[in-house]
């Protein structure tokens, strides 16, 4: 039996004996207060970790859209649809299916039509991104803008800026003799590629309009195709 500063634990059915520190404190307080500081360094360490983690997985970039410079800093995860709409607050291109088989988020990545929700917001920098809001930057509509209208080319208007930025590629394509599926194999190489009804609807298939304004969208494109050479975006 320890002197009058320890006891026998037998009592409590732990075959050990209980002898108190210098301190008063007993060798079982000591391991727990250790193995407290041990459990929470270790926690500590791992928000740490998670924190430098976080870090990790973010990046700023800039951007110029429609015409403005715009920095922003995203999680490297975020779809360029993503960082347009819910970090810029530039809500022209849609979210519709967000796996690129609908097109209405499509904007024009240096000129070219691009899915905006297939494309990573880092893989961006300093690339230009015009919205069809962005098409012209007098204030007046893009003479794509006034030929949907015209046409009554759309009805809910959801795919609608999609639809009118696709068209815009479109036109510049074309003019830049890329073929389609359906282009005539006698245009020459390089040539500009005459833009048929055909051509227009193989060319936009990858535009969906749920409301089914299909007619009238070639209509318009068709009418713009006509003022050769293509209205260049910007
Ligand atoms: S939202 Fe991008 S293709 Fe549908
Ligand atoms: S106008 Fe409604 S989805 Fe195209």
């Amino acid at each position: 039996m320890p002197g009058s500063a320890g006891r026998d634990a037998s009592a409590y059915g732990v075959g050990v004996a209980f002898a108190r520190c210098d301190d008063g404190y007993t060798p079982d307080v000591h391991e727990a207060a250790e193995t407290r500081e041990t459990r929470e360094a270790g926690e500590a360490g791992v928000a740490s970790g998670a924190t430098e983690a976080m870090e990790a997985t973010e990046a700023k970039l800039t951007l110029t859209v429609d015409g403005s410079a715009r920095t922003v800093t995203v999680d490297t995860r975020t779809s360029l649809l993503d960082a347009l709409r819910e970090r810029l607050g530039v809500t022209s291109p849609k979210k519709g299916c967000d796996h690129g088989q609908c097109g209405a988020c499509t904007v024009l990545l240096d000129g070219r039509r691009t899915l905006s929700c297939l494309s990573l917001a880092v893989a961006q920098q300093g690339r230009d991104v015009v919205t069809a809001s962005g098409l012209d930057d007098s204030g007046d509509l893009h003479p794509m803008q006034e030929a949907f209208v015209e046409h009554d080319a759309l009805q809910c208007g959801y795919c609608t800026p999609g639809q009118i930025c696709s068209a815009v590629g479109v036109l510049e394509e074309a003019a830049a003799g890329h073929p389609s599926l359906v282009t005539d194999p006698d245009v020459p190489a390089g040539s500009a590629v005459p833009l048929t009804d055909d051509e227009i609807r193989e060319r936009m298939s990858g535009n969906l309009c749920r409301c089914g304004a299909y007619v009238d969208i070639v209509a318009a494109i068709r009418d713009v195709a006509a003022q050769r050479p293509p209205v260049p975006s910007r």
